[in-house]
């Protein structure tokens, strides 16, 4: 049975939902589940606004006829071809041939490595500014490179204002029947899973989504179509204030993130002796993750959140502990900026912690190490917390 919805008198949602699939790229846990948005628009010419995954591609089938109600499909606009969004091309080409897919010169590249089927006489090439008459609704094509992958473009359909805005305003998070964003309670269920998504999808290109920002985000959008999670038709500037500031690496807010590495407890033991007296001294809305325990995508994404966060780690073989040597190493990967970092190390018999961590932080952009990091031989011990409270002391002047 189909399952669609009008996102306005002519345009359909036709996507769908995956609530069973346990990774997102086989790596970011989907404990929401994921949408595919996909979207079609009648007019004097028939446009279907990008494919979905494999996972749903039989209800999209029925989506898409249903909707075309007997009609050919003119034009398949692909904004992206990553395969969470391509995967139904070939089955759109065969049940309708005479269809142009609308893409640009690195859109059909990545197609023709992707799959192979012969769609010669389908490709309808566009450049930058390059628009389309579909009748009523004029499509404007703006490429958008990285903002996810290279060949990544929006299109704004110019009647009615509408952005399609590839993989940027997405969120992890199925859609549970309401698909407008004002429908949902948005700030409870999707916005963490929109930040997640953004930090660990799309962080590294933070300069791109700026440029494209600049191109599209006028005060006259007036529907925002992300391929992933809810379409924005109100209160629009939440969302792109919210891009603005991620993209933007600045923090949404005040306040710090713990993570440790701990084998037998003392680490973590220490790193909540800090917690503790800082929140004694009235730093409120403290996070604390174990690097072993919680998935990394979600402590990239409160250190995004975040102005502060401190790192508390073993020595581990001569090295630093794994968990905590990736995290650090994909912050850097993502670009990660402008945090303020306090660090605690520990060994055994020839600590080495502090140094690479160190080191890592030291090579990220404008990241401000605070105060003397603090160092623990195996466990800590009641003589040092003098020591540890003027570390936590210049911490805690650093937030204040
Ligand atoms: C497998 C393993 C390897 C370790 N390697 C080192 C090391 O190379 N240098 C060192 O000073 N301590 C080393 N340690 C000690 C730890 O860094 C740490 O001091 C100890 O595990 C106590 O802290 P915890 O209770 O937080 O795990 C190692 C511990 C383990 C279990
Ligand atoms: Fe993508
Ligand atoms: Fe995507």
């Amino acid at each position: 049975m189909h399952c669609v919805q009008k996102i306005s008198e002519n345009i359909y949602w036709v996507g769908g939902n995956d609530r069973r699939l346990e990774r997102f790229e086989n790596m970011f846990p989907l404990p929401n589940g994921v949408c595919y948005n996909s979207f079609l628009i009648l007019d004097e010419k028939t446009a279907l606004m990008d494919s979905v995954d494999t996972a749903i591609s039989r209800l999209f089938i029925e989506n898409v006829t249903h909707v075309l109600n007997g009609r050919d499909l003119d034009y398949l606009v692909i904004n992206h071809t990553e395969p969470d969004h391509c995967a139904n091309i070939e089955e759109i080409v065969k049940r309708y041939p005479n269809v142009k897919i609308v893409g640009n010169k690195k859109t059909f590249q990545f197609i023709g490595q992707f799959y192979d089927f012969d769609y010669s006489k389908n490709v309808l090439e566009v450049n930058d500014g390059d628009t389309l008459s579909l009748g009523k609704h004029n499509l404007k094509f703006m490429t958008a490179p990285m903002v996810h992958w290279p060949e990544v473009m929006f299109t704004y359909e110019e009647t009615e204002k509408i952005l399609f805005s590839a993989d940027a305003f997405g969120t992890f998070g199925a859609l549970a029947g309401n698909i407008f964003s004002d429908e949902t309670d948005y700030e409870h269920f999707y916005l963490e899973e929109a930040r997640r998504y953004y930090a660990n999808i799309v962080g590294k290109y933070g300069q791109q989504v700026r440029n494209a920002l600049k191109k599209v985000c006028s005060d006259e959008v007036k529907m925002i179509c992300s391929l992933h999670g809810p379409v924005w038709r109100e209160n629009l500037s939440y969302i792109i204030d919210k891009y603005e500031k991620w993209s933007g690496y600045e923090p949404e807010k005040s306040g710090v993130v713990l993570v440790y590495a701990s084998m037998y407890g003392n680490m973590e033991n220490t790193v909540n002796v800090i917690a503790n007296k800082l929140a004694i001294k009235g730093v409120k809305d403290m996070r604390i993750y174990d690097v072993s325990k919680t998935h990394p995508s979600y402590i990239i994404s409160d250190i995004w959140k975040y102005s502060h966060a401190i790192f508390g780690s073993v020595t581990y073989n001569m090295g630093l502990y794994y968990g905590m040597e990736s995290l650090l190493y994909e912050l850097k990967a993502l670009n990660l900026q402008n945090r303020k970092v306090g660090l605690v190390g520990s060994g055994t018999w020839a600590s080495q912690s502090v140094r690479i961590m160190n080191e890592i932080v030291s090579s990220m952009k404008n990241m401000e190490i605070v105060g003397t990091p603090f160092e623990i031989t195996s466990s800590m011990k009641q003589n040092q917390e003098e020591t540890l409270d003027k570390f936590v002391e210049e911490f805690y002047n650093s937030i204040k």
